[in-house]
Parts: C-alpha cells; structure tokens; sequence
C-alpha cells in the first residue's frame, strides 16, 4: 500500500519554527516525512535533523524517501526517549523540534491495521507493530471498570457504560476478534437519535487507540525535557487533534510561561522563572482552504513556544 500523508499545517509549522540553516532540530512523529523534509530543505550541510517514530513502516519508508539528504537521522524509537535518543548521537541542544501527534493518515488507511472503524480486520492498533499488546488484549481482557473509564476519559464518549457492559458480554461466550465485531458493539449500545453525532464507533475507535498506544502517558514530561534541551530562541511546535492532547500542551505551556507568582510587596519565595514564551496567544488552526484539502486539518490545533 501506498504510504500517503499530507502534512497538516505545514506553512504554519516550518514559518513558527524559524529554521536556521545551520540548527540541529528534533521531529518525534516522523510518519511520511512531510514536516521533516520541509525543515532539511532550509539546512545547509551544518545543519541535522534528528527524527523518531514508532512505527518502523514510517522509519523504513521516510528513510527511503530523503535518503539524499546527508543531514537527516531516523530513529525508530518512542519520542519519549528524546533525552537516550539525543545523548546516543551526542547531540547536546537543540534549536527546534516539532511534535505532530496522533496516527499519520497511512496507519489509518492501512486496514491492516486495524486502525479503522471502516474496514474489517483483526483488532490491532498498535503503532509500533513490536509492541506485545494490542487493542486486541485491551477489548478482550481488560474488566468492565477498566473499558468504561478508558471510553469516558479518552474517548469522551456517552454511552461508554452501555459499551463497556455490551463487550464483557459479547465475549462470554467468543472473543472480540475484528474492528467489525467491536463496531456492532458500539451501534447496539448508542440510542437511534444519538447516530447522528458521528461514527457510532467513532469515540470508542479513538480511545482504545490513546489507550494501547499510550498517547498520553508522559507526554507533559517530554515536552519539558525538549524545552530543557532548546537553545535560547529556539522553538517548539506542536500539533494536537483532541482536546486531551491540546489540554496537556497548553498546561505545560502556561506552566513554563509563568514568571513569579509571589506578592510583588515581598521577596520571592517561589523560586519561578519564566522558561518560555507562547508565540501565539491562542493556538492556530487550519485555514478553510486546507480544511477542505485535507479533512483532517480540521480538528489540528497549533501551539509554538519560543525558550527564553
Ligand atoms: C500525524 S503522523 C506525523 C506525520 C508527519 N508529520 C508528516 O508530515 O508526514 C504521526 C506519526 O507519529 C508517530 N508517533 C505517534 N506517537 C509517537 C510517539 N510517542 N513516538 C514516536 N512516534 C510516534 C506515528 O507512528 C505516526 O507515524
């Protein structure tokens, strides 16, 4: 299969990263290479561009596909491991890094997957096919306490108790084996009326992902660790596509942006300074044009910040 994938905002991203053509810059979401040829394009031969993605499809294809740049090392590995995978090419600061979080439109379309509520394959979803556990595991083993609070927390989904109840009973008597069977599920266990929101299977699709994949898990400790690593001046760039996502990114943010909270009458005791500076105020979103282009920019939200 064809790995496609347009970059989302792609513009916005490389214009709020104020690529220097001799910087070393940090892509942890490799996917098709999109944002990450963008940025060697603005290199020069002192430039690097170190990227991560869990998915060796992505590592082997995008690997593949700049291979005529000298100044780009790919690395399959969980961009959580920014710091061991930084320290492993001796590379000690950084001058940006981009985080364009979520699946790439390949592992979606890619049925095989078993990403898709549209298809029907084997329940998978993992972004790193290594990995030992799959959404396969998570529908079939986890208790109906565990299910529920994973569709209500990432999936936000309203009738995650009547989900959660229906897959513990539906796999009493055989498993949970396809995306299919886990889509019967969620179109029982949704009132008629409620059909019209979206996929009936849509929310519950999202979460089990977030949940297998740990999406959100540690996320607030790596963007620290970027920001630690950046040079004065130099830029993160993060792009979201659920509110879970945006809300971890805007607290670490806001966090990192606040100077002193101390009553100014008195001497500090709180020991806070100010680390970064939020470019925008407000984060960017796709414009019309490229919401029509591309049906997933819509929901993409863009936050930069600029270490001080
Ligand atoms: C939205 S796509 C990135 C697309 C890319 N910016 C482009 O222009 O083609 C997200 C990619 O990040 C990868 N990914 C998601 N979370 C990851 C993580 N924690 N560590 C490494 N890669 C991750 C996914 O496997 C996927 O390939």
């Amino acid at each position: 299969m064809e790995f496609k994938h347009i970059p989302v905002m792609l513009n916005e991203c490389i214009d709020g990263l104020n690529v220097k053509s001799d910087g070393i810059y940090f892509d942890g979401t490799l996917g098709g290479g999109g944002h990450s040829e963008a940025i060697l394009k603005k290199l020069d031969n002192s430039g690097l561009l170190v990227a991560t993605d869990r998915d060796e499809e992505a590592i082997l294809h995008t690997t593949n596909k700049l291979s005529k740049y000298q100044n780009f090392k790919a690395v399959k590995s969980n961009f959580k491991n920014f710091d061991a995978v930084l320290d492993d090419l001796n590379v000690l600061n950084i001058d940006g890094a981009i985080l364009d979080l979520g699946v790439s439109s390949y592992q979606l379309d890619n049925r095989e997957r078993g990403f898709s509520y549209m298809g029907d394959t084997r329940l998978d979803m993992r972004m790193d096919k290594q990995s030992n556990f799959s959404a396969y595991e998570l529908i079939n083993e986890y208790s109906e306490e565990k299910l529920f609070y994973i569709l209500k927390v990432f999936g936000e989904e309203k009738f995650a108790q009547n989900i959660a109840k229906n897959i513990v009973n539906e796999r009493k008597n055989n498993k949970i084996e396809t995306t299919k069977q886990l889509v019967d599920i969620c179109d029982k266990s949704i009132p008629y009326k409620f059909k019209r929101d979206g996929h009936p299977a849509k929310k519950t699709f999202q979460a089990v992902r977030i949940a297998v994949n740990e999406e959100l898990d540690g996320l607030d400790t790596v963007i620290r660790q970027i920001i630690s690593r950046l040079n004065k001046g130099g830029r993160l760039a993060i792009l979201t596509f659920h509110s879970l996502e945006d809300r971890i990114v805007k607290t670490v943010f806001k966090d990192l942006s606040t100077a002193c909270i101390c009553d100014k009458r008195f001497p500090c005791v709180c020991n806070r300074k100010q680390i970064i500076e939020e470019v925008n105020k407000k984060p960017i979103t796709a414009s019309e044009e490229e919401c029509l282009l591309n049906s997933r920019s819509k929901c993409a939200k863009l936050r930069i910040a600029e270490k001080l």
